[in-house]
């Protein structure tokens, strides 16, 4: 379980541009759960998201992990922790646009001490339900946009992790895209996981298990 304690945070506090992006949040993200964070633009979902995923340390609250506090935990604790359980789509999709489509996916293999040909298997089946094991060769900068963002998403779920953040995971592709994401999604809660999204889309609310509504940083 996940939870929000009161969490809010403030960006450049003291400043003319001082923005309170989120204020006083508190909600439970249950084990094996897709729930989904939603709200007009602006109204701090993507802030939430990066908070919950421990990227973004909120200015107070606290969030917990399994009933534990871990705001407090040091910067390299969190980040190992943030390698071994989280996998992340986010809107900038930060793919090498240099490498190929399969070389990217691999990145978090590469990055740790595993074995790589170990995860081909696994990356191309993963690629080939998101209908692009076509492309696994290709340079990801000759890739359309939506091409990317799947492989930022199977790059995600590569090392199948236990949670899952993506925020606004369907914004840039197509219907039929969505479709394969809305499947992908619910086939991970049902294997288990626990997917936390933010987003627009009625069809990924609908499949939710939980949706948290928010207005001007708060809960509406
Ligand atoms: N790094 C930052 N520094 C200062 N202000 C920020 C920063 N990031 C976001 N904000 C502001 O905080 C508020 C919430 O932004 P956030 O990106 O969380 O909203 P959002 O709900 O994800 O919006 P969207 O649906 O457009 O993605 C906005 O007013 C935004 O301008
Ligand atoms: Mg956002």
């Amino acid at each position: 379980m996940i939870e929000a304690r009161n969490i809010t945070k403030i960006y450049n506090r003291g400043k003319f541009n001082e923005t309170a992006a989120v204020v006083d949040i508190s909600l439970k993200i249950k084990d094996k759960t897709i729930v989904a964070l939603t709200g007009p633009s602006g109204c701090g979902k993507t802030t939430m998201l990066s908070m919950l995923s421990l990227i973004l340390t909120p200015s107070s609250g606290e969030i917990l992990y399994d009933g534990d506090g871990v705001l407090r935990a040091s910067d390299f604790w969190k980040t190992v922790f943030r390698r071994n359980n989280f996998g992340f789509v986010f809107q900038h999709i930060n793919l090498l646009p240099q490498y190929t489509a399969l070389e990217n996916v691999l990145l978090p293999i590469y990055a740790s001490d595993e074995d790589p040909a170990q995860y081909k298997e696994r990356a191309t089946m993963m690629l080939d339900e998101l209908g692009i094991a076509d492309r696994a060769g290709h340079l990801v900068e000759q890739l359309s946009g939506g091409e990317q963002q799947r492989v930022a998403f199977v790059r995600a779920l590569i090392k199948n992790p236990r949670y899952i953040f993506a925020d606004e995971p369907t914004v840039f592709v197509d219907e039929e895209t969505s479709k394969i994401i809305y499947r992908t999604l619910t086939r991970l809660r049902d294997e288990g996981r626990t997917v936390v999204i933010s987003t627009h889309d009625v069809e990924l609310m609908k499949l939710s298990d939980d949706t948290f509504r928010m207005c001007k940083g708060r809960r509406a």
